[in-house]
């Protein structure tokens, strides 16, 4: 197998929570959690969990948009040595940040309403002085708007006169018109029109495919994630609770809160019927974690080792040869 592209080791985010005036400190929000994934050249690796569980954190800490408490962020392009992005210089950063771009969730507020599309999608392009003069820059700009399927004879024009798809094509244009070698796409079509949220998810594809793009893909919804990538991560409270290709995770999941999140996905076809878990109680206040497995007061299997002992994550002895880790005492 190839080296991989980005290596996240261990990384720790914490965010300080302080009140009044004197902004005291009143507590710490681990929202990313000793988080160690690999990504290969040309993969999607999906993130998936509940809501707040730390998968923004995650990729914003990747893009330094978030100081990370420790670990190591290696990135590699061209299989070449490792940079730690943790450790990057200003100027590093900023090359960094061309060859490692975000898409966000919401395209109604991450594009700049004040500013037409031709300055939103040739931001990066004038940041970095990647391009001479203003016919070279409107090319570049024409040329990627056709690329993700707009009309460049728009390019004047803000962001309220498009429709959501529409304005996610800008977005992705934003991102693209660098030519970066990894995506990290942040729940992209969750805020779509479920007839839309197809037609971008295939755009996003034939991208990776004619740019050779690498993504971190993260997402609420489970049908979108076996659709969309190789391999699976599932986030639970800041933490990587299991990790393996998407065909392992939705046939044989190995951690029982993703067994759960599985059971809550509706599955069109009755032939294949699916034990239908409920999730029982509420996440744990992520600022007074439980003891042991952090997922134990939700677990139906909890034993007395869960409430004690926080479980690692190991590889999963019947994996057959694939990789395949799981954090719950039980996993085998
Ligand atoms: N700037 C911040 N200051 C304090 N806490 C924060 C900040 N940003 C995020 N958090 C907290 O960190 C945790 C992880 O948040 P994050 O946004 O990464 O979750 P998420 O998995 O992306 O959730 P969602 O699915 O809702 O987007 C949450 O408890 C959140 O409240
Ligand atoms: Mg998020």
């Amino acid at each position: 197998m190839n080296n991989p592209i980005l290596q996240v080791e261990h990384l720790h985010t914490v965010f300080d929570i302080t009140r009044g005036f004197f902004r005291r400190k009143a507590g710490s929000v681990p929202a990313v959690s000793d988080v160690s994934f690999q990504i290969f050249p040309g993969e999607i690796l999906g993130l998936v969990g509940e809501s707040g569980c730390g998968k923004t954190t995650t990729g914003r800490t990747i893009l330094r948009g978030v100081e990370p408490r420790s670990g190591r962020i290696l990135y590699s392009p061209d299989g070449g040595n490792p940079i730690d992005i943790v450790l990057a210089e200003s100027n590093e950063l900023k090359a960094i940040r061309r060859d490692i771009r975000m898409i966000f969730q919401d395209p109604y507020s991450s594009l700049n309403p004040r500013m037409n599309v031709m300055e939103i999608v040739s931001e990066a392009l004038v940041i970095n002085r990647l391009v001479g003069n203003r016919a070279e820059i409107e090319e570049r700009v024409a040329d990627i708007l056709t690329h993700v399927g707009l009309d460049p004879m728009y390019m004047r024009r803000f962001p309220h006169a498009f429709s959501g798809g529409q304005r996610q094509r800008i977005a992705i244009a934003r991102a693209l018109i660098v030519e970066p070698k990894i995506v990290i796409a942040d729940e992209p079509v969750s805020a779509l029109d479920v007839s839309i949220q197809a037609q971008i998810l295939n755009l996003l594809r034939r991208l990776k495919n004619e740019m050779q793009l690498t993504y971190l893909f993260v997402a609420h919804n489970l049908a979108v994630v076996e659709h969309m990538c190789d391999r699976v991560a599932v986030m639970y409270l800041g933490k990587i609770v299991e990790i393996s290709t998407t065909q392992r995770i939705f046939h044989v999941p190995k951690h029982p809160y993703t067994e759960a999140l599985l059971g809550a996905v509706p599955i069109p076809d009755p032939k294949h019927k699916r034990k239908r878990i409920i999730l029982k109680g509420e996440v744990a206040d992520i600022m007074n974690l439980p003891d042991g497995c952090h997922f134990h007061p939700r677990c139906e299997y909890a034993k007395e080792i869960c409430r004690e002992k926080v479980p690692e994550l190991l590889p999963v002895e019947d994996a057959g040869g694939t990789v395949h880790f799981a954090s719950c005492h039980f996993a085998n």
